[in-house]
C-alpha cells in the first residue's frame, strides 16, 4: 500500500535548515577567456570547490576522511531524459530531474516516439484538429530551430507531412526565430529548410506556406506572465494578420529584418506574409485548427491561455476565432491546459517537494519572475500551485521587463538572496530553495562582459545565503541546472573556437553539454557525510535523494540513488 511517509535516515538528523541553491546556467569547464565563470570574481563558489582540492592535495594525509564538499554531476542528454547525448541540458528537464529524483523521458523524446511510431495520428488530439481539415486551415505555431529545448524543426517537418497525408489541404506555419538555443543568424537556414518542404507540399497540391513570424523573445514566447505584450504581438500577427512589417516571403523577412542595427534572431519584430494584393496570407478564422508546436511548457502556456480561454483579460484579442486548438503536449496538468494535445506529457509524480511536505518539511521557494516557475512549477513536476499552503511559501520577485538582461546583469540576485536569508533566519522553514538566474539569462544574450558581471552577482548572492546558513547552523546544497556561462563560444571538435566563413568566432548564446557542480556543506552537516565513490556518473536526478537524506529521510526506493554516505 502506498504511503507518503518516508523512512528515517539511520544516521542523519531531521530539522536542520537546508538552503537549496540552483545557479541557472552554471556549468564546469576549464578556465579560458570565454568561460565567464572563470573570468569573473567568484570567491564563494571558488571556495566551495577549493576546500576539496586543498584538503586532498596539500593535507591529504592529515585530513583523510574529511568531508568532500564538491563534485560534478551530469546535466545533459540521457541523464535528464533527453533523446541523445548531443542534447544540451535545459532548465525544464534540469529542474524536473532535481525535484523529481528520477529520469523521465521528456517532451522531446516523447514527441519523437509518437511521430516515429505514427501513434501521434491515432490520438484524441490529432483527431480533434483533423475535423478542421475539410473546411478550415491548419495553423502550426512554434519555435523554428533544431535547439531541441522547446521544439525541433524535424518534428515540425514530420508533422507537416503527416497532417497533409491525412487530409490537411491548407496549412499555415507561424514561425518564431530562435538564436537562443542555437547560433544567432541560424534562422535563415531553418527558414530555407522549411520553405523547401513547404514547396514540396505545394507540388503535391497542398496549399502550404509560412504566414507570419517574429523573434521568440519579442513575439509569443514570454514566460511566467513577465510581459503579456509579447504574447499580444504574436496574437496580432498570427490571428489577426497584423504586424508592423509585411513581406512577400519569410526568407526575405528574416534576411531584411536582420539587417537593422543590433538585430538578432531572438528579437526580430513581428511580420506577416502578404500576397500580391497586400493581404495577409494566413490569419486564423472560425473553423481553423491551431497547433502550438513547442513541447516545452513555460513559454507556451501564455499563448495557450489566449487560444483556449473564453474569459481572458490579459490583452484585447479583438477577434476571437472559434478554432480547434491543441498543444504538442499538455503544458499544465493542474490547469489541464490545453485540454487537447497531440502527445501526453511525462507523468512526473511523487516529486521530492510533495514527499517532503507530507513529512513535515516546511518549504520556502523564491526566484524572480523569469525563473520563478523553474523552482516551483518545474521543480514540482510541471505542476502549478502549492501541495499544502500551510507548509509552503513561494515568493516571486518581479523581473525587469522589456529589457535584455545584459543591460542589468545583476538582475534580482540580491533581492532573491535577501528573501532567502530572511526565510532562513526566520527558522520557519526547513528547506529554502532559490534559483539565481544571472549566469543563464545574461549568458543567453551572448554579451560576454555582462555575463562576467552576472556571474559575480550570483556569487555574491550565494554568499548572503551561506552566511545565513552559518548563523542558523544549517546545511547548504549549491548546484546548477545546466551549463551556459562557462562557455560562450562555439567550438570545433578539437575544442577550439570554430570560425565562421569570415574567420570570426561565433558567440554561443545557448546552453552547453557541460556537467555542473554540486557543493554540500554548512555547520549542520555531520562531519562523516561524504560523496559515495560508486556513483561516478551521478546526474541531477541523484540530487533529490541526497537532499531527502540531508533532511533526515531515506529516499523512496525508486528514486535515483543518493550521492552521499555517512562514515563514522
Ligand atoms: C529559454 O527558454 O530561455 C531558453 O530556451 C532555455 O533556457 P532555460 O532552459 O535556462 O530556461
Ligand atoms: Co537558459
Amino acid at each position: 500500500e502506498f504511503s507518503w511517509k518516508l523512512a528515517d535516515h539511520p544516521k542523519l538528523p531531521k530539522g536542520k535548515i537546508l538552503a537549496m541553491v540552483v545557479l541557472d546556467g552554471w556549468g564546469e569547464a576549464h578556465a579560458n577567456q570565454y568561460n565567464c565563470i572563470s573570468v569573473a570574481d567568484t570567491p564563494i563558489m571558488d571556495s566551495l570547490k577549493n576546500v576539496l582540492i586543498l584538503l586532498f592535495s596539500v593535507f591529504s594525509l592529515m585530513f583523510a576522511g574529511a568531508p568532500e564538499k564538491w563534485r560534478l554531476v551530469r546535466a545533459h542528454g540521457k541523464a535528464v531524459g533527453l533523446p541523445t547525448e548531443d542534447d544540451m541540458g535545459n532548465s525544464e528537464v534540469g529542474h524536473n530531474a532535481l525535484g523529481a529524483g528520477r529520469i523521465y523521458a521528456q517532451g522531446a523524446k516523447l514527441v519523437d516516439f509518437a511521430l516515429a511510431s505514427g501513434k501521434i495520428y491515432d490520438g484524441e488530439g490529432f483527431n480533434y484538429i483533423k475535423e478542421s481539415f475539410e473546411g478550415g486551415t491548419l495553423h502550426l505555431i512554434g519555435l523554428l530551430s533544431d535547439g531541441g529545448v522547446h521544439s525541433r524543426l524535424d518534428q515540425l517537418l514530420l508533422l507537416l507531412k503527416g497532417a497533409s497525408e491525412r487530409g490537411a489541404k491548407r496549412i499555415r506555419v507561424h514561425i518564431l526565430t530562435d538564436g537562443r538555443d542555437v547560433l544567432d543568424g541560424s534562422s535563415v537556414g531553418f527558414v530555407e529548410t522549411l520553405e523547401n518542404d513547404l514547396s514540396k507540399l505545394r507540388e503535391n497540391g497542398v496549399d502550404a506556406q509560412i504566414a507570419s513570424g517574429g523573434g521568440r523573445m519579442y513575439v509569443t514566447m514570454d514566460r511566467y506572465e513577465n510581459d503579456w505584450e509579447v504574447v499580444k504581438r504574436g496574437w496580432d500577427a498570427q490571428v489577426l494578420g497584423e504586424a508592423p512589417h509585411k513581406f512577400k516571403s519569410a526568407l526575405e523577412a528574416v534576411k531584411k529584418l536582420r539587417e537593422a542595427p543590433q538585430a538578432n534572431d531572438q528579437y526580430l519584430p513581428p511580420f506577416v506574409i502578404v500576397d500580391d494584393s497586400g493581404k495577409a496570407v494566413g490569419p486564423i478564422f472560425d473553423g481553423d485548427a491551431v497547433v502550438t508546436l513547442n513541447f516545452r511548457a513555460d513559454r507556451m502556456v501564455m499563448a495557450a491561455k489566449a487560444f483556449e480561454y473564453e474569459d481572458f483579460d490579459k490583452f484585447n484579442r479583438v477577434r476571437v476565432p472559434k478554432i480547434r486548438y491543441a498543444g504538442m503536449l499538455q503544458y499544465d496538468g493542474e490547469l489541464k491546459l490545453p485540454s487537447q494535445y497531440l502527445v501526453s506529457p511525462p507523468e512526473i509524480e511523487r516529486t521530492s517537494g510533495e514527499y517532503l511536505v507530507h513529512n513535515g518539511v516546511r518549504t520556502f521557494a523564491c526566484s524572480e519572475t523569469v525563473k520563478f516557475g523553474h523552482v516551483t512549477f518545474f521543480w514540482n513536476g510541471n505542476r502549478s500551485g502549492y501541495f499544502n499552503p500551510e507548509m509552503e511559501e513561494y515568493v516571486e520577485i518581479p523581473s525587469d521587463s522589456g529589457i535584455t538582461f545584459n543591460v542589468k546583469p545583476k538582475m534580482k540576485a540580491l533581492e532573491i538572496a535577501e528573501k532567502a536569508r530572511d526565510a532562513i533566519l526566520s527558522r520557519k522553514f526547513e528547506q529554502v530553495r532559490v534559483n539565481l538566474p544571472n549566469s543563464d539569462m545574461v549568458g543567453h544574450t551572448g554579451d560576454i562582459e555582462a555575463t562576467v558581471v552576472a556571474c559575480k552577482a550570483a556569487d555574491e548572492a550565494v554568499k548572503i545565503i551561506l552566511d545565513a546558513i552559518e548563523q542558523v547552523g544549517g546545511i547548504y546544497v549549491v548546484t546548477a541546472d545546466h551549463g551556459n556561462a562557462e562557455d560562450m563560444v562555439k567550438r570545433n571538435k578539437k575544442g577550439d573556437p570554430a570560425l565562421d566563413k569570415s574567420g570570426n568566432i561565433q558567440i554561443l548564446t545557448s546552453h552547453t553539454l557541460e556537467p555542473v557542480p554540486i557543493a554540500i556543506g554548512g555547520p549542520g552537516l555531520l562531519p562523516g557525510v561524504r560523496y559515495r565513490k560508486d556513483v561516478p556518473d551521478g546526474g541531477l536526478a541523484n540530487v533529490a535523494a541526497t537532499v531527502m537524506n540531508l533532511h533526515g529521510f531515506e529516499a523512496p526506493s525508486d528514486y535515483e540513488t543518493t550521492l552521499i554516505e555517512v562514515v563514522d
